[in-house]
């Protein structure tokens, strides 16, 4: 059971999605609080939800609280020093969800007392399906960690980094990745219409062999290369396929995610708050 009075910093969609994940867990509305400026926003995720919506500005928090900060990693500096003084309170845990921040970069705004975290979620946390990649700096106790990874445990699977610079490299694959797998599914859905097939069929023909092809790999020990070799015969219409993408698919794929890794790092280089 969730004992922590979860904050949250920003009510955007990563917030969103934790929070939906954490209201299926069962964590009590009661125990979850919002802090946004535009009150429409966070009013809409407390009704929907029942939360506390609060205004943006830092304010004393609650016993035993854990903070999320799913504000823009842009923003960091500006926000968390206006909240520095709330975490005077030595139990207070704070985690990150920011692309690009590192923990020491939070540590020096909050206070090096803090307990920091950093953790890269994807929005399936909404559905209980994400991937969370934390990584904790060495000061925090086993204690402090167990209460984190049950939170993002769950909203799904959750991965414990050791190297903080490694973080940029998670990031690229599964915090951004949920887009890369929706534009796949757009350019199958899109390919197979100009086939023959109607909208609607395609959508869905394409979402189910994602999905299906996803739960077959999970359930099975073999890699994804042999379980590939293992359904391409020569000479059919897999092979024809597969030929296609052999062609372009692996450097785009690596250019794709040296790409956001890069932003993912340049993200940390443009605060003004250096570790
Ligand atoms: N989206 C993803 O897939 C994803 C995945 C992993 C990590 N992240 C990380 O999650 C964080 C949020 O991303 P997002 O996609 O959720 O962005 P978003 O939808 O734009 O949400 C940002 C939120 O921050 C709020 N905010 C702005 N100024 C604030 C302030 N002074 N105090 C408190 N809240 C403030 C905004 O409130 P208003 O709406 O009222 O302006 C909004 O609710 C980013 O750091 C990002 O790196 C995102």
């Amino acid at each position: 059971m969730i004992e922590q009075n979860i904050v949250f910093i920003g009510a955007g969609n990563m917030a969103r999605a934790l929070i939906s994940g954490m209201r299926q867990l069962g964590v009590p509305g009661s125990q979850i609080q919002v802090h946004a400026p535009s009150t429409q926003r966070r009013e809409a995720l407390a009704e929907e939800f029942g939360l506390r919506s609060r205004p943006a500005k830092a304010e004393k928090l609650p016993q035993n609280s854990l903070v999320i900060y799913a504000a823009k990693p842009k923003q960091v500096d500006g926000i968390l020093s206006e909240w520095r003084e709330s975490f005077a309170d030595a139990q207070v845990l704070f985690v990150s969800v920011a692309a690009g921040i590192s923990s020491q970069q939070m540590r020096s705004i909050l206070g090096e007392n803090v307990a920091v975290f950093r953790a890269m979620p994807n929005t399936p946390a909404q559905v209980g399906a994400g991937a969370t990649t934390l990584f904790a700096q060495a000061t925090v106790k086993a204690a402090q960690c167990d209460i984190v990874q049950q939170i993002f445990s769950g909203v799904g699977k959750v991965f414990w980094l050791h190297d903080e610079s490694l973080m940029d490299a998670a990031t690229a694959l599964a915090g951004s990745g949920p887009a890369y797998v929706l534009l796949f599914l757009e350019a199958l859905e899109d390919a197979a219409v100009l086939e023959g097939l109607d909208r609607v069929t395609a959508r869905a023909l394409a979402l189910q062999t994602v999905w299906g092809t996803a739960q077959m790999a999970a359930a099975s020990p073999a890699s994804p290369s042999e379980l590939r070799h293992q359904v391409t015969s020569p000479g059919g219409t897999t092979a024809a396929g597969l030929a296609v993408w052999e062609e372009q698919l692996r450097p785009l794929a690596q250019r794709a995610l040296a790409a956001a890794a890069a932003r993912s790092r340049a993200l940390g280089q443009s605060l003004k708050t250096k570790a």
